[in-house]
């Protein structure tokens, strides 16, 4: 195979292809003149001298191919050389931008997603082109942000039960624990922790994916809320935590109703997880136009007001240590920020700060079906 030598870069093309215009230019100006000059001024001269003796013309033309052939000369170089100067710097205004392109390209291509290129004054498709280059690198860098980010995480919350199972079986190969309920018990919780991991991540990356298969029905609004807030009343009453359900407005709306009861039990499961008992947790349900609000209240922790931003992001818990304790893996609002757009809506956070409460709001177009098909 052969091998093609790249030639010279993008700047000594342009200055070479310039110069070339100029030198053809300098030489069709020299033949012109040479053949169009002398004629003109045999002319000019037999006009204003009328009949001249062959002596006299012959030093007269003689003087007037001299004088030409210097002044142009002198003419002609210094436009070459002037345009040799433009040309050097116009073909480096041109060339520079484009090799910074090409480096930070090749630094991408090697893996470092934070190389940015700073626009250049080239015009509007050289932006265009700057700009979707630093939109490729932001999207990538924050890929492998995400992905680091997500493996790190896996790594962590699969150490503790697979220790856990591990120690256990070793004291039961040994002879040190038997295999009675309290011990069973552990092995359970410790593999249902791994199960329920693997499925959140199918379910995460599913829905972020877009796979998700939605099966819109027609529904009500108290349909949903009460279903939802029946499968969590126990454990409410359990912690001692009040849910409470206002008045809902009676209203048809087509989404999926097992996804978006999903999406309230999210929430509502957080806001029972983060309010101690003796506290209120709302969920509560609103129509105005084309679009129903939901929201769940509650009066416990609250969150910073820097995190709230990430609280979407999976495996993202305020405070790590805080949360880790309470079992979640920072799925579940990825999830079910994932679940309410793939239905055409918008799920946000907010908290007045740490110790006063928290509101999860749902905003979900009345017909997930036309909103799918206009999405
Ligand atoms: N109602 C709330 N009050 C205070 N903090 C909350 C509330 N809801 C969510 N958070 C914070 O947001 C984080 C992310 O919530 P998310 O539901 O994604 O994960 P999780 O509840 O920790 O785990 P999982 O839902 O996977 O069991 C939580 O860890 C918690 O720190
Ligand atoms: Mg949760």
């Amino acid at each position: 195979m052969t091998v093609r030598r790249p030639g010279p870069g993008l700047a000594g093309r342009l200055f070479l292809a310039q110069t070339l215009t100029a030198v053809v230019a300098a030489l069709t100006l020299w033949a012109v003149a040479a053949a169009v000059g002398p004629a003109i001024f045999h002319a000019h001269l037999h006009r204003a001298a009328g009949l001249v003796t062959a002596e006299t013309s012959r030093h007269v033309e003689e003087a007037f191919r001299t004088a030409s052939a210097i002044s142009i000369s002198v003419a002609l170089a210094a436009a070459l050389a002037a345009a040799l100067a433009v040309s050097g710097y116009v073909a480096r205004r041109i060339a520079d931008p484009v090799s910074r392109l090409a480096s930070a390209a090749r630094e991408l291509a090697g893996g470092h997603y934070t190389v940015r290129v700073p626009p250049a004054a080239l015009g509007a498709e050289f932006a265009t082109l700057t700009g979707a280059f630093n939109e490729m690198a932001a999207r990538l860098e924050s890929i492998e942000t995400t992905r680091q980010r997500l493996l790190a995480d896996l790594g962590h919350e699969m150490r503790t039960p697979v220790a856990t199972l591990e120690a256990y079986l070793d004291g039961l190969e040994d002879g040190v624990r038997t295999l009675d309920p309290a011990s069973m018990a552990v092995l359970r919780t410790q593999t249902e922790r791994l199960t329920r991991l693997t499925e959140d991540i199918t379910a995460v990356s599913r829905a972020e994916e877009h796979q998700l298969h939605l099966h819109p029905r027609p529904t009500t609004l108290d349909a949903l809320t009460e279903a939802t807030a029946a499968a969590a009343a126990d454990r409410f009453r359990g912690k001692g935590v009040a849910l409470s359900i206002p008045a809902t407005p009676e209203l048809w709306l087509v989404v999926d109703p097992d996804r978006i009861g999903q999406v309230l039990g999210n929430l509502l499961d957080n806001a029972l997880r983060h309010t101690p008992p003796g506290g209120q947790v709302t969920l509560s349900a609103e129509a105005s136009g084309q679009m129903v609000t939901l929201a769940v209240t509650d009066t416990g922790e609250g969150i910073p007001a820097d995190h709230l931003p990430h609280v979407f992001e999976r495996f993202y818990r305020v405070g790590s240590a805080r949360d880790r304790g309470h079992g979640g893996s920072g799925i579940g609002l990825a999830i079910a920020k994932a679940l309410v757009e793939a239905h055409g809506g918008r799920i946000s956070a907010a908290s007045a700060g740490p110790g006063r409460g928290s509101t999860f709001t749902v905003t979900l177009p009345r017909s997930a079906r036309r909103a799918a098909r206009s999405a």
